[in-house]
């Protein structure tokens, strides 16, 4: 049986088809889906990849994998920059849990530069485009094998 990972992506990430394909690449967000689906396949993961909007769905999904020692990978999105509450809930969980981004924040915005995720995740991998998630999978692998 594969191992189950959660893949949680925030807000405004089900909308790739209509954000800046010069920032964020060319797949729509089922196409995203599918990419990282069949990564964690090929790499023995079974894949749960879920989008929300809504700070407090993320939240509850962050629990449920602290409760079920799942491993996370998640792109916060905006979240990113501010969210105290998720930050919270991503420090519940045991499991090891990556950070991933489509673009490199770091060379975004002044806003983008601050992670309050990154100080509780094992590491960040950001501006490999879909490929973000397939370092992290990769990642994850080599760390609980
Ligand atoms: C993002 C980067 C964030 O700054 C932005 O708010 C997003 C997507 C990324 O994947 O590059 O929505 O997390």
């Amino acid at each position: 049986m594969l191992m189950k990972i959660l893949v949680i992506n925030g807000p405004n990430l089900a909308r790739l088809d209509i954000r800046d394909s010069s920032i964020y690449g060319d797949l729509n967000y089922g196409e995203l889906k599918n990419h990282i689906e069949i990564a964690a396949t090929s790499h023995g993961f079974e894949a749960d990849v879920r989008q929300s909007d809504d700070e407090s769905i993320i939240i509850g999904w962050l629990h449920e994998a602290a409760d079920n020692q799942t491993p996370v990978i998640i792109n916060p999105a905006a979240f990113t920059h501010y969210s105290y509450a998720i930050r919270d809930a991503a420090e519940l969980v045991n499991s090891p849990l990556i950070e991933v981004h489509l673009s490199n924040p770091m060379s975004r915005e002044e806003f983008r530069h601050t992670s309050v995720i990154s100080g509780v995740a094992h590491g960040t991998i950001a501006g490999f485009g879909p490929n973000s998630y397939v370092l992290a999978i990769i990642a994850l692998k080599a760390l609980i094998g």
